[in-house]
């Protein structure tokens, strides 16, 4: 017969584990920019989140101080550039999502932001991988078909490399695909589930109308464009004040909070992400986006394409063409600049 102490200390073992499950400490690096700003402000508001962690180079603490205020459970500190204020703003984290760098003005392709922003990104990920090597890394920051071969690279370097805790946020994609249909279509977005393959910029953006309850869709032309470039609407309208913030906030934290549901135990929870992916690497291309299904561990499973109709047949190879180019030149950044 079990004493009632070892009863006891089996319910404070389970209680414990299943509390320890549940607490989730999350770090935006970036935190004060355009996008860093109301993804904190959504990050706050989740009650998923335990302990929300704000780095920024400038600004950190007054940003963490004032979404500290809003009446939710979780803890907010702010960290700026002192000798360890990256290392601690990291420490312990389970999620790092990565908004860090410039965004684009009018004129400008994702691409063109590679010279500011690889370099930051690259060192961001240098030193996750070095204090939170087992977080989920989410980078925002663009051109995102290039920084998140980046940061796999970096993270090789350190011998820390994990391919299912790697995901380049692909949500927008989703979200403005499903919102211009919804908006053809007369219907509730909330119903438009379009998926997104591919990367996240212009042509290696690709809408899979076909499988989406749409098959009439892919022939147009004008839709298939507004997905692959619904960006550039946003960088023209701000006129040169950068590119998509509150929308792209919105997707990202909707990516932490489908990652936070598959670790605290739910089944199924499943978003398109850019990541280490088997599906092209027959074509020397690593990186893709596609419905991942999201579990304890990062990335669970990595759906097939499926079917796709001529059209977006032709999408897919016009994708595969300007994604290698993308993925190659952040690998190649890598060797020739290491991080210090
Ligand atoms: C966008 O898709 C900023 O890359 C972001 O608008």
């Amino acid at each position: 017969m079990m004493s009632a102490r070892a009863i006891f200390g089996g319910i404070q073992r389970r209680a414990f584990s299943v509390s320890a499950r549940n607490l989730s400490k999350v770090t935006v690096l970036g935190a004060t920019g355009g996008i860093g700003q109301p993804l904190s402000l959504l990050l706050k508001l989740n009650p998923r989140v335990t302990e929300l962690s704000l780095y920024d180079i400038r600004g950190a603490p007054g940003v963490a101080a004032d979404v500290s205020h809003i009446n939710t459970k979780s803890t907010v500190k702010g960290y700026g550039p002192s000798a360890t204020g990256l290392a601690d703003a990291l420490k312990g984290s389970d999620i790092v999502l990565i908004p860090a760098g410039v965004p684009r003005k009018p004129g400008m392709s994702r691409d063109d932001l590679f010279n500011t922003n690889a370099s930051i990104v690259r060192d961001l990920s240098k030193a996750c991988a070095e204090t939170c090597p087992n977080a989920n890394i989410l980078i925002i920051s663009n051109p995102v078909n290039s920084t998140v071969p980046i940061c796999a690279e970096v993270f090789k370097a350190q011998g820390v490399y994990n391919p299912k805790r790697l995901f380049g946020v692909t949500t927008l994609d989703v979200v403005r695909a499903s919102r211009f249909v919804s908006e053809l279509k007369g219907t509730d977005p909330k119903d438009e589930k379009i998926t997104v393959v591919g990367g996240h910029s212009g042509v290696t953006i690709v809408p899979l109308f076909s499988q989406s309850g749409h098959p009439d869709l892919t022939s147009n032309a004008d839709l298939v464009k507004r997905v692959q470039f619904g960006g550039d609407e946003v960088v023209q309208a701000k006129d040169g004040a950068g590119s998509a913030t509150l929308s792209m906030a919105m997707a990202g934290a909707r990516m932490a909070e489908s990652l936070l549901r598959a670790a605290q135990g739910e089944a199924g929870v499943v978003e398109p992400t850019f990541v280490d992916s088997p599906l092209y690497k027959d074509q020397g291309i690593d990186f893709f986006a596609s419905k991942v299904e999201l579990g304890p561990n990062g990335v669970e499973k990595i759906h097939p394409i499926g079917e796709v109709d001529s059209i977006e047949a032709g999408l897919l190879e016009a994708c595969l063409t300007d994604l290698k180019k993308n993925i190659s030149k952040g690998v190649a950044f890598v060797a020739s600049n290491p991080p210090k």
